[in-house]
């Protein structure tokens, strides 16, 4: 039997104020267990949002520790590049990097975690065999670009696949995260596929009370853990 799992949410501020990101980060910093900042280059993505040296700034205003998502189409220069900057764990694209082993192995000599996305077309198979290099897997549950997006469903199959295969190989502490559409309606079909990291974007900042609905995110994944 595997260990039950334990939920961890990570809000992404992209629909958060800009204006106003040092406060609006207090907001969660209570209650979130990471900080999830995307970083959009408007050509991996057609959306921009941060450069290396506004992400460097956030991370410092941050007391949460910085979850950066690189929706870039240069992450073998740019990912050590954010690990350097201080972000506890950095997580690449599979489509856009052109050298998957030295990317990993460069974002972890510079003192970072390691993450790897997969969009919503690409094959879980694809991945499966670097899990054992890697602390996390994201599985885009919308088409990175945009918050506020409607969650796919049809991505659990990869989240399902991904469960099975890190627990076929005892990767207890590899986190298997979920990004886009998570909210109340849509987090626990997500934990019950196997997924334990949550990243939430609208749900929280759009709530009146962002403290609370990250825990009440955190509770109904938790509960949801067979
Ligand atoms: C989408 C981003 C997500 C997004 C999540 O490209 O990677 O992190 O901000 O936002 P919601 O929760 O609103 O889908
Ligand atoms: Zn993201």
């Amino acid at each position: 039997m595997s260990k039950k799992l334990t939920a961890y949410i990570a809000p992404s501020i992209l629909n958060a104020n800009f204006d106003d990101l040092e406060n609006e980060i207090k907001k969660v910093s209570g209650t979130a267990d990471f900080l999830h900042l995307d970083i959009m280059d408007n050509n991996f993505v057609p959306n921009f949002t941060f450069d290396l040296d506004q992400a460097a700034h956030i991370m410092k205003i941050s007391a949460l520790k910085v979850d950066a998502h690189l929706m870039i189409a240069e992450p073998d220069y740019f990912a050590p590049r954010y690990a350097e900057k201080g972000a506890h764990s950095v997580t690449f694209h599979f489509e856009a990097a052109k050298d998957v082993p030295s990317l990993i192995a460069n974002i972890r000599s510079n003192g970072a975690k390691v993450g790897l996305a997969i969009k919503p077309k690409t094959p879980f198979l694809d991945v499966a065999d670097y899990l054992s290099d890697i602390d996390m897997l994201l599985i885009m549950t919308v088409e990175p670009g945009f918050g506020g997006q409607s969650f796919m469903e049809d991505q659990l199959e990869k989240v399902i696949q991904a469960r099975s295969k890190i627990n076929s190989l005892s990767l207890v502490d590899v986190l298997l995260q979920v990004d886009g559409g998570i909210s109340e309606n849509t987090i626990e079909m997500a934990a019950k596929a196997g997924a334990n990291c949550f990243v939430a974007g609208s749900a929280v900042y759009r709530d009146a009370n962002p403290a609370n609905m990250v825990a009440k995110l955190r509770d109904l994944a938790n509960a949801a853990f067979i």
